[in-house]
C-alpha cells in the first residue's frame, strides 16, 4: 500500500546552531559553553561544544547534503551568543549577522526552505551570572529584543520562525533532575522559570506582530509532547497520568495556544504554595499572543503510574511527587540509548491537537533514533546502513498518516538530525544523522536512512 501525504509535506530533518556549528566567533558564552570550559569532564568523552560538526565552515557543503537527501525544510537555531554583542541593547554582532544571513541564503539557493528557532537550550552565561537567567522577568525582555532583531535581520526570508525549543527541558535540565547547567533543584523556581518562559515567548510573538515590515510569516513553538499513559485504570494511576499531563504538556499548550495556563494546575500550584508570580497585564500579554503553528519533538512516550510514596511525605517540592515512571513490561526498546519505542503516540498526539487545541496547524518538529557505535553498521561500500532508523521513520510516519487520514493538521514531518550533531552532555555518543558524520576528520557521508528520505520526499509518502 501506497501512502501519500499531503500536498507541500515538508519533508525535512532538525538541528540547532549550538549543536552543530562550533563556538568560532562567537562574542559569548551560552551555559554549555561555559559548562564545559569549567567542568569538561561530564561530558561524554570530554567531547563539548567547541568544534561541534563545523557547521560554521561548512555550512555550504553541508546544505548540498541536506539537499541530496531530499529535505525541502530545515530547521536550525540563531545562537543568541553569536548574534548579539550587547545583550541590554540587543547590538548586533556583525560576523554573527554576516554568518546567518550568509546559511539563510545558502539554505535558500539550494531549495530549501530555512526554519528558524530563536533559542535551543543556550541561555547566554552571563544573563544567568548576573541575573539568574530565566527566573528573572528582565531576561524575557531582552530575549524579546533579541527575537525583534532576528525578525527585522531576516524575516524578508525567514517565513517560519520558533520562539523555543523544549521550554520543558530548560525546566527540568536546569532545575529540577539536574542535566543541565546550574543543575538546581528548586521547585519553586522550577516554576516560575516555567512561567517565565511562555511569558517570553508571547513577549516574542508580540514583538513579531508589532513588525510592520518582515512579519507576513507565521510564528509558533517548538514543545516536547509525550502523552501520559496511565499504567493502569485504577483511579490512583489514573490520577498520577492527569497530573503529569498537566505538568508536561498543559503547562506550555494551554498558554501558547489558548492563551492561558490550566486552571487546575494554577491550583494545584497554589495550593503547594510554589505557584509563579504573574501581573494581570502579562496575562492581557499572553492571551493575546498566541502561536500560529505547533512543532512537536516526540521521541518516546511517557507511562506513568501513583507514586509509591505519600505527596504529603516530607520533600522539596518537585511535580513527580504526584506521579512516577512506569515501564511497561514487553515494551519495543531502543536499549542503547534507553528509551522506548511507542510510534503510536504519534496517532494520539494528532488526534489531541485535533480535538483540544482547535486542530491548529502543527508538525513533527523533532523524531529520530540515536544510536551509539553506529561504525557497526558500516558496510562494504563505507555506507552506514542503519535499517534500524529507517524502519522507526515508517513506523512514525505510518501512525502519523493515520492522525492525518482521522483529520489532524499536520503539514511535515522532520527528522533529528541532518548530520550527526553534539547532543549537549552526550555529545557524540548517540547517533541521529541521516548523514554520518566523522568527527576526528569532519568526513560527512549519506547513510541508507538518508538515500531512503530521499526517495519518500521525492515520491511524497512510501510502501508498506
Ligand atoms: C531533543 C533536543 C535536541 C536533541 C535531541 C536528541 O530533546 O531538542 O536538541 O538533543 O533531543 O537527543
Amino acid at each position: 500500500m501506497q501512502l501519500t501525504f499531503p500536498e507541500n509535506f515538508w519533508w525535512g530533518a532538525a538541528t540547532s546552531g549550538p549543536q552543530s556549528e562550533g563556538r568560532f566567533h562567537k562574542p559569548h558564552a551560552n551555559v554549555f559553553d561555559y559548562w564545559y570550559d569549567t567542568t569538561p569532564t561530564d561530558f561524554h568523552n570530554f567531547v563539548g561544544p567547541n568544534t561541534a560538526s563545523d557547521f560554521y565552515h561548512s555550512f555550504r557543503a553541508d546544505i548540498k547534503l541536506m539537499k541530496q537527501v531530499g529535505l525541502n525544510t530545515v530547521r536550525t537555531s540563531i545562537q543568541w551568543t553569536r548574534l548579539i554583542d550587547d545583550f541590554e541593547t540587543a547590538s548586533l554582532n556583525p560576523d554573527g549577522v554576516r554568518f546567518y544571513n550568509e546559511v539563510i541564503d545558502e539554505f535558500i539557493t539550494n531549495g530549501i526552505t530555512p526554519i528558524i528557532n530563536l533559542h535551543h537550550f543556550d541561555l547566554p552565561v552571563e544573563l544567568y551570572q548576573q541575573y539568574g537567567g530565566w527566573e528573572s522577568k528582565h531576561v524575557t525582555d531582552l530575549y524579546a529584543k533579541y527575537a525583534e532583531q532576528c525578525f527585522r535581520l531576516f524575516g524578508d526570508r525567514v517565513k517560519n520562525w520558533f520562539t523555543f525549543n523544549e521550554p520543558m527541558v530548560i525546566v527540568e535540565g536546569q532545575y529540577l533532575h539536574q542535566f543541565h547547567y546550574p543543575k538546581i533543584v528548586d521547585g519553586k523556581k522550577a516554576v516560575q522559570v516555567a512561567y517565565n518562559l511562555a511569558l517570553a515567548s508571547a513577549k516574542a510573538i508580540a514583538k513579531y506582530r508589532g513588525l510592520t515590515e518582515n512579519n507576513d510569516g507565521k510564528i509558533g513553538t517548538i514543545l516536547n509532547l509525550t502523552p501520559a499513559y496511565a499504567a493502569s485504570d485504577e483511579p490512583a494511576d489514573q490520577e498520577a497520568a492527569r497530573i503529569a499531563e498537566l505538568w508536561t504538556n498543559k503547562l506550555f499548550l494551554y498558554p501558547a495556544i489558548l492563551g492561558h495556563f490550566p486552571e487546575e494546575l494554577v491550583e494545584l500550584l497554589t495550593k503547594d504554595q510554589v505557584i509563579w508570580e504573574s501581573t494581570p497585564e502579562e496575562a492581557e500579554l499572553i492571551k493575546h499572543n498566541t502561536i500560529d503553528q505547533l512543532g512537536v519533538n516526540y521521541y518516546h512516550p511517557f507511562r506513568v503510574q501513583r507514586p509509591d510514596i505519600s505527596p504529603d511525605s516530607l520533600m522539596d517540592w518537585m511535580p513527580n511527587k504526584y506521579f512516577a515512571d512506569y515501564d511497561l513490561p514487553g515494551r519495543v526498546m531502543n536499549v542503547d540509548k534507553g528509551w522506548e519505542i511507542y510510534p503510536q503516540a504519534l496517532y494520539d498526539i494528532a488526534l489531541n491537537i485535533r480535538d483540544e487545541y482547535h486542530n491548529i496547524p502543527w508538525f513533527v518538529s523533532e523524531n529520530g533514533m540515536g544510536v551509539s557505535r553506529e561504525e557497526r553498521y558500516l558496510n562494504e561500500q563505507g555506507m552506514i546502513d542503519d535499517q534500524y532508523r529507517i524502519k522507526f521513520m515508517k513506523d512514525h510516519l505510518t501512525w502519523l498518516h493515520k492522525g492525518i487520514e482521522a483529520g489532524s493538521n499536520c503539514f511535515g514531518y522532520h527528522v533529528w538530525t541532518p548530520i550527526d550533531c553534539w547532543s549537549w552532555a552526550n555529545a557524540y555518543r548517540n547517533r541521529y544523522g541521516l548523514i554520518r558524520n566523522d568527527i576526528r576528520t569532519q568526513t560527512k557521508t549519506i547513510k541508507a536512512s538518508g538515500h531512503w528520505l530521499a526517495e519518500t520526499s521525492k515520491q511524497n509518502g512510501f510502501t508498506i
